[in-house]
């Protein structure tokens, strides 16, 4: 049990995980936000408004691969019964090309996204029965690794996992490491994963996709500030800071900062008091670029081997079938 002075801390905005992550990520030595909170109404509207810029080749060229190489797809998933399980689908615009191979080929499976948001997941069930009549369905609200090993508890069937949109990219390699781990770790011998890589390519083609001259990632990231200022009650000054990407061809990391322009201070609710120095950085979120050996390298050490790449017409980008290893 708690006792009451407890109690009273575990209470109001103070005990959400949401300011912990902030005040702890702002107290750091090298300040930090977690780009999952990127996500909110405003921000699902700008990452929107993002996918359709010029600049941001990403999701179109995602959505290429599946609507030409879905019938490759489908027939390298032949076999037996299996569960399709989706991480973070979205509106599942490109997986529904798949989806419709998948029914064609009349094996049975049932579909399974998985999404931290449940509105996501509501919508799915809804919408996609509408347009892929007779396909399976059952949506799951939660995270992933835990939703991923309900399905294992509930069905015996073979697995196929889809991490499509460059999500890997959102972890640096050590962190995609471990991931993968994680997922062999729930998956069985001889299931498939299939992972969408954002290739290596002409460093400013890539630096341009994460500072596109309409400023829509700049709104995108001094987005999350305000909703910092809202939810948290803080009094950031969003005119006092500047959107830095950057990108490094050597490593492959794409990175975006927010620059306090002046020396300032932050407050948030009542008890946290956060000091900018003139031009500190808020380093807001990776955007991790592969080569093609470095997936390889990547599937190797969480234990699948590469099966087969499918690349856009440019190669920019690929979505890779990996088997897990026995
Ligand atoms: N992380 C995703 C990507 O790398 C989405 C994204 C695009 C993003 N631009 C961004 C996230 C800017 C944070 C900041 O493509």
């Amino acid at each position: 049990m708690f006792s009451v002075t407890s109690t009273r801390k575990l209470t109001g905005r103070r005990s959400s995980v949401f300011y912990q992550d902030v005040t702890g990520g702002l107290q750091a030595s090298q300040k930090y936000l977690q780009s999952k909170y990127f996500y909110d109404e405003a921000g699902d509207k700008l990452f929107q408004q993002i996918m359709a810029m010029p600049e941001y080749y990403l999701t179109r060229c995602e959505m290429e691969i599946m609507q030409h190489q879905s019938p490759a797809m489908a027939a390298l998933f032949q076999g037996e019964p299996f569960d399709l399980v989706e991480l973070g689908p979205g509106d599942a615009t490109k997986s529904w090309h798949l989806l419709r191979e998948l029914l064609k080929t009349r094996v049975p499976f049932t579909y399974y996204p998985i999404d931290i948001s449940s509105n996501v997941i509501e919508w799915l069930e809804e919408k996609l029965p509408l347009s892929l009549p007779g396909l399976q369905l059952q949506g799951l609200n939660g995270e992933y690794m835990d939703r991923v090993e309900y399905v294992e508890h509930i069905s015996q069937r073979r697995k196929i996992v889809l991490f499509m949109g460059a999500n890997i990219g959102n972890m640096t390699m050590q962190q995609a490491i471990l991931f993968c781990r994680q997922l062999h770790d729930r998956m069985r011998p001889g299931d498939l994963l299939l992972i969408g890589f954002d290739l290596k390519k002409d460093p400013k083609t890539i630096l341009d996709a994460y500072n596109d001259k309409q400023g829509i990632t700049r709104a995108f990231n001094l987005n999350l500030l305000k909703r910092i200022n809202r939810e948290l009650n803080a009094d950031f000054d969003i005119s006092q800071f500047e959107h830095y990407p950057v990108y490094d061809p050597g490593t492959g990391a794409c990175r975006s900062y927010l620059i306090s322009r002046i020396a300032q201070q932050v407050h948030i609710g009542d008890e946290t008091v956060i000091s900018f120095r003139e031009n500190e950085a808020i380093y807001m979120e990776i955007s991790q670029k592969y080569s093609l050996e470095e997936t390889y390298y990547l599937a190797r050490q969480s234990g699948f081997s590469s099966m087969h790449e499918f690349y856009d017409s440019k190669n920019m980008f690929a979505d890779i079938l990996w088997q897990r290893m026995p």
